[in-house]
């Protein structure tokens, strides 16, 4: 029986949902340029195409067909009826996780939804998009709020608490995430390194490198409540009597 479990999720988990990932084909890497969207750079030259980025896909996901899919489900219900502890950690920019029911969650690049007061660094739930007149309300004058996304080249939140609960952990599972951006890309290696198992579920056949010790190979939102059942009946992946998604 685990008793500390983490969990990472990348934008493969929200691909179901009908949310586009950076990397797969026609993903969002492949129509805008990085520099220009995601990076304090690109910013600085150029706000309002920056604004226009995060303005499109804020309203993109107010969509009424964008919905938690099972898998963003299946956590929740792990949160809920896991009675050790469990830190989930999303590298999503979208809400679909707290949607699903899911409380007790880190959002380390930040938060479609929010905008950051670029002095104070308050952040605010958008109530219009981003623009010259959307400013905070703790400055005198009011700043233009920045998107509340961490960019290329600043530093993810909660590293601290991250890194304390892959030190503990005894079970990491990624789910749904290209492993090529870091930090998160590393947390593999801390968790293995301090005596986790390693879980991986993605779509895609494992790389031969892979550092995981353990993949399941297919759709996050058809493995993940095979795999939420399986922890919550109390079985270690690898015992004997482990009848794990057939994936
Ligand atoms: N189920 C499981 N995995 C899936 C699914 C699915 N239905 N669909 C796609 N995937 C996998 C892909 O095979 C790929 O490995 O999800 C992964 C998505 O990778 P990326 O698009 O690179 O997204 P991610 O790894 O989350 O990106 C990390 O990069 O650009 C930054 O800040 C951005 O948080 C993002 C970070």
């Amino acid at each position: 029986m685990y008793r500390r479990i983490v969990i990472l999720t990348g934008a493969g988990i929200s691909a179901e949902s009908g949310i586009s990932t950076f990397r797969d084909q026609d993903g969002l890497w492949e129509k805008h340029h990085i520099e220009d969207v995601a990076t304090p750079e690109g910013y600085a030259k150029d706000i309002q195409l920056v604004e226009r980025f995060y303005n499109l896909r804020w309203q993109d996901l107010q969509r009424p067909e964008i919905l938690p899919n099972a898998a963003h489900q299946a956590l929740a219900k792990l949160e809920l009826e896991f009675e050790g502890e469990l830190l989930l950690i999303t590298q999503n920019v979208d809400d679909l996780h707290e949607r699903a029911g899911s409380l007790r969650m880190i959002h380390m690049h930040g938060e479609l939804k929010k905008g950051r007061c670029p002095k104070s660094q308050q952040t605010f739930v958008l109530r219009e998009p981003f623009g010259e007149d959307n400013c905070c309300t703790c400055c005198i004058p009011a700043m233009r709020l920045r998107p509340h996304i961490v960019w290329f080249g600043e530093m993810p939140f909660a590293m601290d608490r991250i890194h304390d609960a892959l030190d503990e952990c005894d079970l990491f599972i990624a789910i749904g995430t290209s492993g090529t951006v870091y930090p998160a890309a590393g947390f593999v290696d801390t968790a293995n390194h301090h005596g986790a198992q390693t879980v991986e579920v993605n779509l895609m056949q494992p790389d031969p490198h892979s550092q995981f010790q353990y993949h399941f190979t297919g759709k996050a939102g058809e493995i993940m409540p095979k795999l939420v059942d399986t922890i919550l009946n109390g079985n270690i992946l690898g015992a004997n009597k482990c009848k794990l998604a057939q994936a």
